[in-house]
């Protein structure tokens, strides 16, 4: 049990290191640069042969690239003889893309879940996946799926962080039941779920109702990535009378000028994790992935 080696591609040395250190296993960072014509170069800088390797790449900002390399990587690692490659990928992106909303679109979701069996992945440990239409792993994906959640622990350090009263944990859309759940249980609080309609990759508009009258209020959610959808739930939420309200995200892409929506909207205060770098992270999941490597 547990793996050998913790390599991080270069989305992700510094969250590989922390989970190396806590496993007390070999650390090493791919070799990676752009040829000119802005091809990736990867090497694998140690010896993998017989040995049971971690990738650490979550995909972020620039998800191409970096799932290029994961490819590179991971194909490398086994044609150098690696015995397991376990994906460890906190941000897969391209699942919102979980169905054709419009004819002949790319099911993206699906490809690069399928990706997944070319890269020769036994396992693969991600946080908080973007589930939605596809209620499960197993309905997308053919290999092993471990979907950590660090709703939890968002709840509860957001509690601790700004001494909230027990708060109402507010779901922005469907989807978001999931976190919202697991969130007000951490925290024994209660939670509500609102509904969302998208017009645009930046516009939303959420709905729904509730008594917030003196309530400190957290909003959960998986992504925040141009701040759309936490911005619209903190507009309503302040109009229905929430005095403070805060939001916590696993993975804090803040593209487009996010954090500028966010405090524009009357959001007291955000947290996230470092699944992705960002300035917000005060949960680590560091510990919740060395967890789910000991026990692959
Ligand atoms: C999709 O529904 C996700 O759960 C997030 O709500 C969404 O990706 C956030 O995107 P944005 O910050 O651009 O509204």
């Amino acid at each position: 049990m547990g793996v050998d080696i913790v390599l991080g591609g270069s989305a992700s040395a510094y969250l590989a290191r922390k989970v190396a250190e806590r496993l007390g296993v070999e650390f090493a960072v791919l070799e990676t640069r752009k040829f000119p014509d802005g091809e990736t170069y990867v090497r694998v800088p140690i010896d993998v042969a017989g040995r049971k390797v971690a990738l650490v790449q979550s995909m972020y900002r620039t998800p191409n690239e970096y799932l290029a390399e994961f490819l590179l990587a991971s194909k490398t690692l086994k044609d150098l003889g690696a015995s397991e490659i376990i994906a460890v990928i906190p941000y897969l992106p391209y699942m919102r893309q979980d169905s054709r909303f419009k004819p002949g679109e790319a099911l993206s979701a699906k490809i690069v879940a399928e990706l997944m069996e070319w890269c020769e992945v036994s396992t693969l440990i991600t946080v908080d996946l973007h589930l939605h239409r596809f209620r499960s792993p197993s309905e997308l994906f053919r290999v092993r799926v471990r979907n950590l959640t660090a709703a939890g622990e968002l709840a509860k350090a957001a509690v601790e962080e700004f001494s909230l009263k027990p708060p109402l944990i507010v779901g922005p859309d469907e989807e978001a039941e999931q976190w919202a759940r697991i969130a007000a249980e951490a925290v024994n609080a209660e939670y509500i779920v609102l509904r969302k309609e998208r017009s645009s990759d930046e516009e939303v508009r959420v709905m729904g109702a509730a008594d917030v009258t003196g309530r400190d209020v957290l909003i959960i959610d998986d992504i925040v990535s141009t701040g759309g959808t936490l911005a619209e739930t903190a507009r309503l939420l302040k109009a229905v009378g929430a005095p403070r309200v805060y939001a916590a995200c696993t993975h804090a892409l803040l593209v487009s000028g996010a954090e500028a929506k966010l405090y524009a909207a009357g959001i007291d205060a955000f947290i996230a994790t470092d699944s992705v770098p960002n300035p917000y992270a005060i949960v680590s999941i560091a510990p919740l992935v060395a967890e789910a490597l000991r026990e692959v």
